[in-house]
């Protein structure tokens, strides 16, 4: 039988990662089989625990589920200390989160983009963004703010990393060299408004949402700047997790071209 692993969150329907995992294991000779599972909200643990009892390999974790899973594992690496969207079962559960470095290599891999010394602004202080405060720290971003529409939660997280700021949105200053979108404004809602000069020529304007043109996006390029969204975030997300599971990294390049192909 091959080894299983699956999403899990709720809804599910939409998500993409089976379609991009069964990429990864045809490209590289891995026997698996990768499902999805929507799990009830207050159910969680439950459906893992079924799954696991199913002789299941390993998990991605999405919306809603990501702080349950860093408490439903039995350890978690340094940067999945906030938020869990991988797991690793292996002499009991292992929690990861993958979301951190599928951003930064996303930013500096495909996109070409410097991290370097370079003014990041990170919208949004839920779990998405709690996700990549460490990785665009170890990338070496020169500054970064935090801003958050809950000016509190935003000082939370930022006092929980040397040298990170927090702001509301209307006291930001601007240009920045990249922001990032991760407030869950964007599908619906109205993206948080920023001050005329945050977002400028030369900035990149980065959409965690992908596959659509978000409000974000479209400010984003009215004033400017550079907009993207979070495709290239999910394949290497997904090729992380998947070198966890199999110790063997996919070439993302194809399946980022095919996914964006549509
Ligand atoms: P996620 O796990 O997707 O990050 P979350 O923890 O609920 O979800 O966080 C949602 C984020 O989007 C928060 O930063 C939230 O701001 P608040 O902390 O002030 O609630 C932000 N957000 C959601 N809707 C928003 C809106 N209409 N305008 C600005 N920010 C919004």
């Amino acid at each position: 039988m091959s080894d299983r692993y699956a999403v899990i969150g709720n809804p599910i329907a939409h998500s993409k990662s089976p379609w991009i995992h069964a990429r990864f294991a045809r490209q590289t000779g891995q026997d698996l089989e990768y499902g999805r599972i929507e799990a009830p909200l207050d159910g969680f643990a439950a459906a893992v625990d079924e799954f696991r009892a199913a002789g299941a390999r390993g998990l991605n974790v999405t919306v809603p589920f990501k702080e349950q899973a860093r408490r439903y594992s039995d350890r978690v690496s340094a940067r999945a200390a906030l938020v869990v969207n991988t797991l690793v079962f292996q002499d009991g559960v292992f929690g990861d989160n993958t979301d951190g470095v599928g951003l930064v290599r996303d930013l500096s891999v495909n996109l070409g983009v410097e991290l370097k010394g370079r003014k990041v602004l990170l919208m949004g202080a839920g779990g998405a963004a709690q996700a990549v405060v460490g990785a665009l720290l170890e990338a070496g971003v020169g500054r970064l703010v935090i801003a958050n529409r809950t000016l509190a939660r935003a000082q939370a997280l930022a006092a929980r990393f040397p040298g990170v700021t927090a702001s509301g949105y209307a006291a930001l200053d601007g240009p920045v060299d990249v922001a990032v979108n991760a407030t869950s404004a964007g599908l619906a809602g109205k993206p948080p408004e920023l001050p005329q000069g945050v977002l400028a020529k030369g900035t990149l304007a980065y959409d965690m949402v992908y596959g659509k043109e978000t409000a974000f996006l479209a400010a984003a390029r009215a004033s400017g700047a550079r907009g993207v969204d979070g495709s290239g975030m999910l394949v290497e997300q997904a090729a992380e997790s998947f070198f966890l599971w199999r110790g063997v990294r996919p070439d993302t390049a194809p399946v980022l071209k095919e996914l964006r192909a549509g």
